[in-house]
């Protein structure tokens, strides 16, 4: 598939380029990225050339894992990143010092309105699944419209491939009217 760009009010939706390698290098060096992502650690400058210059523009190519960059305008510097896995499942991140504003939840909703826009056939629901305790991922799957389920196996795959437990959302085309109640049993009520 050839690379999309994705617009929304504050945000540009583009391809993550090799200009992007510093700024991917340092913000993967989080240590919430250790506990919550299964991105290689320590995480080094090789590591985030070779994702940018090579895994990001082979998985477009063979649609396997559409992964946008998320900046401010075009050509501005990386924010954080976003993909789009066949399977339909969503993965995301951001650099910590541009957390605290609701910019993850504008740009994964607009990902999933573009998922359900008939591009990718038979996208029926898009999943999101995150180790059980990532308070502020689900607070983002929440925000943008998606359901808790439980399935009977809710595990997410540790570095090593090992199963941990795991908190599942799913989105459907329309926003389901329980959608934001599903969130109570692990995030309250509260908005
Ligand atoms: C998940 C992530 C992208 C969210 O960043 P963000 O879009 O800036 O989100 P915000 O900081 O605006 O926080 C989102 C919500 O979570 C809440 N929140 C943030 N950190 C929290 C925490 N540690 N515990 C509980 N709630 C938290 C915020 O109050 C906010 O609530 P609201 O949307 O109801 O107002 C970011 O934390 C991140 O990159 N984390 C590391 C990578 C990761 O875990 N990715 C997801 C893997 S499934």
């Amino acid at each position: 598939m050839r690379p999309v760009v994705l617009r929304t009010e504050r945000l540009v939706l583009d391809l993550p380029v090799e200009h992007d390698t510093e700024l991917v290098a340092h913000y993967c060096g989080d240590p919430l990225f250790l506990k919550y992502l299964t991105t290689p650690w320590p995480y080094t400058v090789e590591h985030a050339r070779a994702f940018l210059t090579e895994y990001v523009p082979a998985a477009w190519a063979s649609g396997d894992e559409l992964t946008w960059a998320i900046r401010r305008h075009e050509g501005d510097s990386l924010l954080g990143v976003i993909c789009f896995r066949r399977g339909n499942e969503i993965g995301f991140w951001l650099g910590a010092e541009h957390r605290g504003d609701a910019l993850m939840a504008e740009a994964l909703s607009a990902v999933c309105e573009w998922a359900f826009s008939g591009t990718v056939p038979d996208v029926e629901s898009v999943l999101w699944r995150a180790n059980e305790g990532n308070r502020a991922s689900a607070h983002v799957a929440r925000a943008a419209g998606f359901r808790r389920i439980t399935p009977r196996i809710a595990t997410v795959p540790d570095r090593r491939g090992h199963p941990l437990p795991a908190w599942h959302a799913e989105h459907r085309a329309e926003v389901e009217p329980d959608a934001f109640a599903s969130w109570e049993p692990i995030l309250g009520s509260a908005t």
